[in-house]
């Protein structure tokens, strides 16, 4: 059994979740259209890891005998005005992300709700995994993804992304 505020903000987050999964599969889809396979493929490779998580959160609410209420998943916004928009917008989302799970985080610690605070450990590890991913991206496009040889080579590098499931087992 889960505290109904906890609950509400976990159910919260799967949604958010899956808006991260919805983002990065738009992200995705941006730079197929583009011929940047290898972006393509970096954020494809993001938004199964972004479902993943949803997963997870999900199967925490039901584990703990709580009902899990699915909500409308937002279309994403992709006016990109450029190849480096989707990455500012990816890190922009990852501090939103950071920021609602450090919530409930807080709520959690203020409801002594042990259990929940260890299972957010993990992901307040990936969050701050996933911020620097996408961080040295940004970085990494503004030193070599403005030459057409540069965004060629790191294309190609980006090709090679696999996915591998998330290390949390409910
Ligand atoms: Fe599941 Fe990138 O946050």
């Amino acid at each position: 059994m889960l505290n109904d505020k906890i609950t509400v903000m976990l159910n919260n987050q799967i949604n958010k979740e899956f808006f991260s999964w919805y983002l990065y599969l738009d992200i995705s889809n941006y730079y197929a259209n583009k011929n940047l396979d290898g972006f393509a493929n970096w954020f494809s490779i993001q938004a199964q890891e972004e479902y993943a998580h949803a997963q997870l959160f999900l199967k925490y609410i039901l584990n703990n005998g709580e009902v899990v209420k699915l909500l409308s998943i937002a279309a994403p916004e992709s006016n990109f005005v450029d190849f480096k928009a989707p990455l500012s917008a990816a890190f922009e989302h990852e501090l939103f992300i950071t920021a609602s799970i450090n919530e409930i985080y807080a709520e959690a610690y203020t409801q002594k709700d042990f259990k929940t605070m260890q299972f957010l450990d993990w992901f307040v590890k990936e969050q701050g995994e996933e911020e620097k991913n996408v961080d040295d991206l940004c970085k990494r496009f503004d030193l070599f993804g403005t030459d057409p040889r540069g965004l060629y080579l790191l294309d190609n590098e980006l090709a090679s992304r696999v996915y591998t499931a998330p290390s949390l087992v409910i």
